[in-house]
């Protein structure tokens, strides 16, 4: 089976529209989108009014649970901005995202880890100095908790990787289709930088042996897209949308 994987589109129409472009040359038999598809300051309506065309298997991120749980006014910015955006179309597609899905048997989907969507599964943020690594082995093992799948797939840290984790599990983050670095203050201040500004996604084919994994980076107008940022307000969005990198 052929598996298409997107994930953290944040608004990014055109970003998103390159990767259809490319999936078509894929053909694959299902795809999945992992969430974090509208917080930011782009075009957050029009990749809503796509997306629920789309017959995807879409899970929620915690920025779209954030849309639909936090009042506006403790929002943080980048949701802020998606929100005003939205009509209440939108924000009924948003409420009824599950937070996991297994859409095939053995294939697990959560945006961080399958019990937190704001945790990373594949790195750790070290105190107090905000270093990112990747997580030990076992350490990203036990963030599965009691999932028995054999190949999961997360996104939220925006950072494309392939891990073999103890028990003969792949984990697979594709990358961010559409913000390939950020600032965050959480669990205390650190920088996610993909280190180039491609749209990113991936394609596996899963079969009974194993697993053959292809992230892929797709270029785009990013230029045009992080104008769109820094005209409105966002010199951090532009400065990640045109370089991979984050302002620090
Ligand atoms: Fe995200």
């Amino acid at each position: 089976m052929r598996i298409a994987v997107l994930a953290d589109i944040h608004g990014n129409l055109r970003a998103l529209e390159a990767v259809e472009a490319n999936l078509r040359r894929q053909s694959p038999d299902l795809i999945v989108n992992l969430g974090d598809h509208l917080s930011g300051p782009l075009e957050a309506a029009e990749v809503a009014d796509l997306l629920v065309d789309r017959a995807w298997v879409h899970i929620r991120g915690n920025h779209d649970r954030q849309l639909v749980d936090r009042p506006y006014e403790v929002m943080g910015a980048s949701d802020r901005a998606a929100h005003l955006q939205l009509d209440a179309r939108h924000f009924r597609w948003l409420a009824s995202l599950p937070p996991t899905a297994e859409p095939v048997p053995g294939v697990l989907l959560c945006h961080g880890t399958p019990s937190n969507d704001s945790q990373y599964l594949l790195e750790e943020v070290r105190y107090p100095d905000g270093t990112v690594q990747l997580a030990a082995a076992q350490l990203a093992g036990d963030r599965l908790g009691d999932s028995h799948a054999r190949l999961v797939l997360c996104g939220h840290s925006h950072i494309p990787r392939v891990a073999s984790l103890p028990g003969g599990v792949t984990v697979v983050n594709p990358g961010a289709v559409g913000l390939p670095a950020y600032n965050d203050s959480f669990p205390v201040p650190h920088v996610m930088e993909a280190g180039s500004p491609h749209a990113r996604y991936a394609v596996m084919d899963f079969e009974a042996r194993g697993c053959r994994v292809e992230l892929i980076a797709v270029e785009y107008d990013w230029n045009g897209v992080a104008e769109v940022a820094a005209r409105a307000g966002r010199p951090d969005w532009a400065r990640a949308l045109a370089t991979g990198f984050a302002l620090r």
